[in-house]
C-alpha cells in the first residue's frame, strides 16, 4: 500500500472515535464559557460605568503589553484561513451526506470554540481605549488574505504535529498574558486570558492525542512526520504580520520581539515545547522502526539541547517598535 492510502486508512481508523474525542477534549454549547460573561453588559445599567472602569484599569498596562495582546487577538482572528486549511487535510471529510463525516465535525466544532476567542479580545481592545482599531482591522485583514505557508501540505500526520505544537504554544502565551494582567492589577483581562487558555490546552491534548494514536499504528511514518516539522521550525500563524501599507512580514518580528521581552513567548518555549512532545509520545521507546526512522529518532533526541544553545545566543532589541496599533487615530 502506497504511503497516502496508508495515511487514509489510518485517518479512518482515528475517525471511529471521534465522536468519544469530540466529548473528551470539546465542550458543549450550552455548557462553555462565552465572551459575553466576561465583558460588560451592554443591555445592563451599569454598562457605561463597568466600561470606564475597564478603561481606567486599561490606562496603565505598558506597550509592549497591549502590542502582544493586539498580536494575539489578530492570531486568533485569522480563524478562517486555518480551519479551511484543517478541511483540506488528507483524510478530513467534510459531506454531511457521506457516511463518514467525523473529522468535518471536529473541524467545525474546534472551530466553534477558537471563534470565541478573537472575539472576546477585540471586543476588550475595543472598549479599552488604547488601541487604533481601524489598524488592527486592517492588520486581520491583511493577515487573513495573506493566508499562511507553514510546510505540513496536506499530510495530516504533519498537521497534527503541527496543532499539537501550536495549541500549546497558544495556551503558554494567553497565559503568561492572563499573569502580567493580573500583575498590572486588571483581574478582569486576566480572567479573559485564563479561560482562553484553557480551551487552548483541551485542544493541544486532543492533537496530542491523535498524534499518540497513529504512533501506535504507523511509528515510522509518524516519526518522519515529527523530524520533517522540527527540522523545517513551527512557523507561526502570525507569520506573515503586517501594518497598514507595508509588506507582508514586516512586523512579525517586532511582534515576537514583544512577546520575548514581556516572556510571553521566547525562544526557550519553543524549545521546551520540542521536548515536551517528545516526552509525551515516549520518541526514546518507540519500537520495530524502519532504519530512516532510527536515523531521525538519533537526530529529534538531541534536537532541543542543540536548539536551546542557540536560543540563549539570542539577542532581543531592548526597545519596543512604535506599533501603528497604539498610535491615535488620525481621522479624515
Ligand atoms: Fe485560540
Ligand atoms: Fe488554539
Amino acid at each position: 500500500m502506497s504511503i497516502h492510502n496508508i495515511r487514509l486508512e489510518v485517518m479512518r481508523f482515528l475517525e471511529t472515535n471521534v465522536n468519544e474525542y469530540i466529548k473528551q477534549f470539546l465542550i458543549p454549547v450550552e455548557k462553555i464559557w462565552q465572551p459575553s460573561d466576561f465583558l460588560p453588559d451592554s443591555q445592563s445599567e451599569s454598562f457605561f460605568d463597568d466600561v470606564t472602569e475597564l478603561r481606567e484599569l486599561a490606562k496603565d498596562l505598558p506597550d509592549d503589553f497591549l502590542a502582544v495582546l493586539v498580536g494575539d487577538t489578530i492570531t486568533e482572528e485569522a480563524l478562517p484561513t486555518y480551519e479551511s486549511w484543517l478541511l483540506q487535510v488528507e483524510g478530513v471529510q467534510t459531506e454531511d451526506s457521506e457516511e463518514r463525516n467525523g473529522w468535518g465535525k471536529w473541524v467545525r466544532q474546534w472551530t466553534g470554540e477558537e471563534n470565541r476567542h478573537g472575539d472576546i479580545l477585540n471586543k476588550y481592545l475595543y472598549l479599552s481605549g488604547r488601541i487604533n482599531m481601524r489598524e488592527v482591522e486592517q492588520t486581520a485583514h491583511h493577515l487573513i488574505n495573506d493566508g499562511f505557508d507553514i510546510g505540513t501540505g496536506r499530510d495530516p500526520y504533519k498537521n497534527f504535529v503541527y496543532t499539537s505544537f501550536q495549541e500549546l504554544a497558544t495556551y503558554l502565551s494567553h497565559l503568561r498574558v492572563s499573569d502580567l494582567a493580573k500583575k498590572f492589577g486588571d483581574t478582569k483581562l486576566s480572567a479573559m486570558c485564563k479561560k482562553i487558555a484553557s480551551d487552548e490546552m483541551r485542544h493541544h491534548q486532543a492533537y496530542a492525542q491523535f498524534v499518540k494514536r497513529i504512533f501506535e499504528v504507523d511509528p515510522s511514518e509518524m516519526l518522519l512526520a515529527f523530524d520533517y516539522m522540527m527540522r523545517q521550525k513551527i512557523i507561526m500563524p502570525a507569520h506573515f504580520l503586517r501594518e497598514s501599507g507595508e509588506s507582508s512580514g514586516s512586523l512579525f518580528e517586532h511582534f515576537s520581539n514583544s512577546a520575548q521581552r514581556l516572556g510571553v513567548y521566547t525562544a526557550t518555549d519553543y524549545v521546551d515545547i520540542m521536548q515536551k512532545l517528545i516526552n509525551k509520545w515516549h520518541i526514546d521507546k518507540l519500537t520495530g522502526l524502519t532504519d530512516k526512522a532510527e536515523k531521525a529518532r538519533d537526530y529529534l533526541m538531541k534536537l532541543p539541547a542543540r536548539m536551546s544553545k542557540v536560543a540563549e545566543r539570542m539577542v532581543v532589541p531592548e526597545v519596543s517598535y512604535q506599533y501603528k496599533w497604539l498610535q491615535p487615530a488620525t481621522r479624515l
